[in-house]
């Protein structure tokens, strides 16, 4: 009886995080390392489906990213932050990716 409790409490919980993911703002962020930090520097003032069908180098993702600063006035990111949204996004959404 009070494992079953648990466990619903357990599931309810879980659940949450992706419930409030559910907006469509990170749909199409495909799993990965830095995911979590590209849904927080990208997905600010657009939809990450924006970018997800771009397919681009890390020197095409730093690009982009540099737009970002200098022409639609995103705040830049620390170095550390650019590197691992950088690395995410050319690992995900590099050329070889279909
Ligand atoms: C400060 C707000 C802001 C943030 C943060 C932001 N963008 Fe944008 N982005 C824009 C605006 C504004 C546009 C132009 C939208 C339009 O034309 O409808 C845009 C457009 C784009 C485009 C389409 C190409 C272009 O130049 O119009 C891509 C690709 C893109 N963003 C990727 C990204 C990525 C990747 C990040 C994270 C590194 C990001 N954006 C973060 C504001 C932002």
């Amino acid at each position: 009886m009070w494992i079953r409790i648990l466990i619903a409490a357990v599931v309810a919980v879980s659940a949450l995080p992706a419930a409030a993911e559910d907006d469509g703002r990170t749909a199409g962020l495909l799993d990965g390392h830095g995911r979590t930090e590209a849904a927080q520097v990208c997905t600010a003032c657009h939809t990450a489906a924006e970018f997800v069908g771009e397919r681009l180098t890390r020197t095409g993702w730093s690009m982009v990213m540099s737009t970002m600063v200098d022409e639609y006035g995103m705040e830049a990111p620390d170095v550390a932050v650019q590197e691992i949204v950088l690395t995410y996004l050319s690992e995900q959404f590099g050329p070889e990716k279909n």
